[in-house]
């Protein structure tokens, strides 16, 4: 209907006068419905002017020759339904609704949407069924409605949709569907859809027909039976994921013709075979593997062999093997566990930082004397012990148990895998001769796993009791405890605070207080334990701890360990002597307006290499993982100072992250004022930009030594306006620290100024990334040798 109109507009107008003209004209149709549809969102997008051309400068939108092509909210911070406005745009080619609060059906008016190739929906609050409108959309290309609480079964039609190429409909826990009907759709280049439940149960032979197929990602499927033989013809996949089903058999011959891998991962499976070491070699590109938790056996390639012969630890981001049933020796040694894993790596500003890259333990090592303890719990799947598996598997050729519910496969044998199917799918006549021996099997091992609890109890004093209850077990299932941090007791914090004794009190925050203690072996800590009002649920805290123990840089403080018992969350982190960069500058007391500054200031090469050091810190963050690590409290106190008075910065994590999702409820403020960026009023949404933004505050800070706010400071209490203005009519000279003012380099302070002016923008698309940040300081600070820092104070 909408759609008419323009166009009728469109071709009386062409008939009077220029193109042009009524291009506008149907444009500023268009942007009438945008503005419709915004003012139902209850949003406001400043430069959504009613009566303008929305191609003259709207914010997220494109146009091509005068009509609207693309609308881009991701992450807009809008809650309601999709108006049926959106039919007016009928020229658009991209729509992004990503990560809103997005709900309720779509309007039956998409459909106009004809050229749509681009539709991305994800990570919303849909909660419907799979919409029919999407159906009429033939030339769309992309769909993206992951975690998007899509329900039901997906309709038959959309298996007919043969424009698409790339599908991501994983984590929609509701949605059914036939995995194999998708080799309808011959142009499928990315195939994502985990956690889906598809009544074949199988992964299905005919998908092999998919020759474009590059992306597969069906973990979490709920899949019984083999890898298809059928999937060497696969040829250009680049990345298989199957973890954590019920798959059985062993890799088929066939997939060393998938020479263009680089992530294959089937961990948490029930995969027997011998080691696939042929990987190594048949897949050039392979820079992923994860085979843990299954069945393999042998002796895998050792570690010397594997970085001589494939490089090893330039090739590999991630590789793990551990939880099967593995020869040979550790690959790191006795003492090493999996710790031969961490590996110092140069990052993307040259920076050498620990990466968890590897992990082999547990296994049947010939040089660990029994694993069986390490082995409960944590390789859950396992019902043999190594002796056994060796004796009955390997040796005698009889197969071990199939996962539940499932039987084993006429005529299979351990030499094919012992490739099971789920029961009923097989024509499995009379009783399972594998189902006795499993019997017998199950039995002694579950004997073998007591005796094991029994020892590892007395071992690690752990109460009988938790190793059952599950609630806070090291080893359990859906937790891999962190292997570099160490878990603390509430007993042993408890001793080296004196039971958390107010005279150990170094700090406060939001969530809690900072105790000092000093460890048994001498090295003092920081303990930040969490208060009763700011406890997270145990598997947010496990997830921050997770987060906590991967980030490793010379500028963060490093976790060392933490402790979740009861109700006791404490994070422990290096002790920082120099305490942090507020108390530098502004003295003991620092607080808002309020100055009393130490005996000695900072000098101003030292505040430059303090600026370098946070700005390295935050790149690290930044660049770490995609999405990235946002810091979110960038500011003085938060930056701490080793003995040697290098920077670091602290309280990063996740910890932080909902606040700012809905305005009217939030309480908590997202950052702490004078440093949260002004765009985050806009958008409701902190970005790395957000960062950026208050670590140019802190440059002010530096060259200033003025505090953010200061509401005694002439006319003007916010320090970026104040030093804006006098820095731009009157110079560096009208801003500088008054303590150093004798006594610093007039070109880089200038330069540093300009930076954090840049920083503190507005708008967020004129801030520098930090990469930009750091390639401007690098030069200034080369001139500068570190070690006669260092040897300050
Ligand atoms: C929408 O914008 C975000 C960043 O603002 C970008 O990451 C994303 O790729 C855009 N979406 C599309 C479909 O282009
Ligand atoms: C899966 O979806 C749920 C809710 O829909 C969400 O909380 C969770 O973060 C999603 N998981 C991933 C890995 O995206
Ligand atoms: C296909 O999926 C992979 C892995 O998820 C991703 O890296 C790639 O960008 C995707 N390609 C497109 C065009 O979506
Ligand atoms: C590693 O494997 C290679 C090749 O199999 C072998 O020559 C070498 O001796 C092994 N090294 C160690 C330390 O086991
Ligand atoms: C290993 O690295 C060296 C030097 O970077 C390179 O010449 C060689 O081709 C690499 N070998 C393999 C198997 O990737
Ligand atoms: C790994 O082992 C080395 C040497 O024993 C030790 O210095 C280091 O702290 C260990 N790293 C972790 C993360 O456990």
């Amino acid at each position: 209907m909408a759609r008419s109109r323009c166009t009728a507009g469109l071709v009386l107008v062409l008939a009077i006068t220029a193109a042009t003209l009524s291009l506008t004209f149907c444009s500023l149709e268009e942007g009438v419905a945008l503005h419709n549809m915004m003012t139902k969102w209850n949003v406001n997008i400043p430069s959504w002017t009613p009566g303008s051309d929305p191609c003259d400068g709207w914010e997220l939108i494109l146009c091509t020759n005068g009509r609207v092509t693309s609308l881009n909210l991701t992450l807009a911070g809008i809650s309601g339904e999709l108006p049926e406005e959106i039919g007016v745009l009928t020229e658009l080619e991209t729509l992004d609704l990503s990560e809103n609060d997005f709900r309720g059906s779509f309007p039956d008016s998409l459909a106009n949407c004809q050229k749509l190739r681009v539709l991305d929906v994800q990570e919303c609050n849909w909660n419907v069924p799979f919409p029919s409108v999407f159906l009429k959309l033939s030339n769309l290309e992309y769909l993206s409605a992951a975690s998007s609480g899509l329900s039901g079964r997906l309709p038959e039609e959309f298996y007919a949709m043969k424009s698409l190429k790339y599908i991501y409909l994983g984590n929609n826990t509701q949605l059914t569907g036939n995995l194999e009907s998708f080799t309808l759709m011959s142009n499928l280049v990315n195939l994502t859809v985990w956690s889906i439940k598809f009544d074949d149960y199988v992964l299905p032979e005919k998908l092999s027909t998919l020759k474009n197929l590059q992306y597969f990602n069906c973990h979490d499927c709920n899949l019984h039976g083999g890898l298809p033989e059928s999937y060497g013809d696969l040829t250009n996949l680049i990345e298989f994921n199957v973890r954590r089903n019920y798959l059985t058999g062993g890799i088929p011959e066939s997939f060393k013709k998938l020479t263009k891998m680089e992530n294959f991962r089937v961990d948490t499976n029930s995969l027997l075979g011998p080691f696939p070491n042929w990987m190594f070699s048949a897949w050039p590109k392979l820079s992923s593997l994860y085979i843990s938790r299954n069945q393999f056996y042998g002796t895998p390639y050792n570690i010397s062999y594997l970085e001589t012969r494939f490089n090893l630890t330039s090739r590999f981001k991630i590789l793990r093997w551990d939880c099967n049933y593995l020869e040979g020796n550790q690959p790191c040694g006795n003492a090493g566990g999996n710790n031969c894993s961490i590996e110092t790596v140069a990052n993307t500003v040259g920076e050498v930082v620990e990466i968890l890259k590897f992990a082999f333990n547990p296994n049947c090592y010939d040089d660990v004397p029994t694993d069986i303890i390490s082995q409960v719990g944590y390789c859950n799947a396992h019902t043999l012990t190594c002796d056994a598996f060796y004796n009955e598997v390997v040796n005698q050729k009889v197969c071990p148990a199939c996962p539940s519910s499932q039987t084993l496969a006429a005529g299979s044998t351990v030499d094919s895998g012992c490739l099971c199917h789920a029961k009923g799918s097989d024509s499995g006549s009379g009783f399972p001769v594998n189902a006795v021996v499993g019997l017998v099997v199950g039995l002694s091992s579950l004997f073998i796993i007591i005796l094991g609890l029994v020892i590892w109890k007395r071992r690690k004093h752990f109460s009988f009791f938790d190793i059952f209850s599950n609630k806070e077990d090291a080893f359990d299932e859906e937790w891999e405890m962190p292997a570099s941090v160490h878990r603390f007791s509430v007993e042993e914090l408890a001793r080296i605070t004196e039971d958390f004794n107010d005279s150990h009190i170094i700090g406060h925050g939001g969530f809690g207080k900072v105790y000092a203690g000093t460890l048994d072996d001498g090295r003092m800590v920081a303990i930040k334990r969490a208060s009763a009002g700011s406890l997270q649920g145990v598997k947010e805290f496990r997830n921050e701890v997770t987060l906590l123990s991967r980030l490793h840089h010379r500028h963060l403080v490093r976790l060392e360990g933490f402790c979740a018992e009861k109700e006791f969350q404490v994070l422990v982190y290096e002790f920082m002597k120099k305490g942090n960069l507020a108390t530098h500058l502004y003295g003991d007391h620092a607080k808002f307006g309020e100055k009393t500054k130490l005996g000695s200031p900072l000098p101003w090469y030292k505040r430059l290499e303090i600026a370098y050091g946070v700005a390295q810190g935050l790149e690290y963050l930044h660049s770490f993982a995609d999405p990235p690590v946002i810091h979110r409290d960038v500011k003085p106190s938060n930056i701490l100072l080793d003995e040697h008075m290098m920077a670091k910065l602290a309280d990063f994590g996740i910890s932080k992250e909902s606040p700012e999702l809905d305005t009217h409820i939030s309480t908590r403020p997202a950052g702490t004022a004078g440093y949260l960026d002004p765009e985050y009023f806009l958008r409701r949404q902190l970005t790395t930009a957000s960062d950026v933004y208050a670590y140019g505050v802190v440059l002010l800070e530096l060259v200033t030594g003025q505090v953010a706010i200061d509401h005694t400071r002439d006319d003007e209490y916010n320090l970026v306006e104040w030093a804006k203005k006098r820095f731009r009519t009157a110079g560096i000279i009208s801003i500088i620290d008054p303590s150093i003012a004798d006594d610093y380099s007039k070109d880089a302070f200038t330069q540093i100024t300009e930076l954090a002016l840049r920083c503190s923008s507005f708008s967020k698309n004129e801030r520098p990334t930090m990469k930009e940040v750091l390639a401007i300081l690098d030069p200034m600070t080369a001139n500068y040798d570190l070690g006669y820092f260092f040897e300050e104070k």
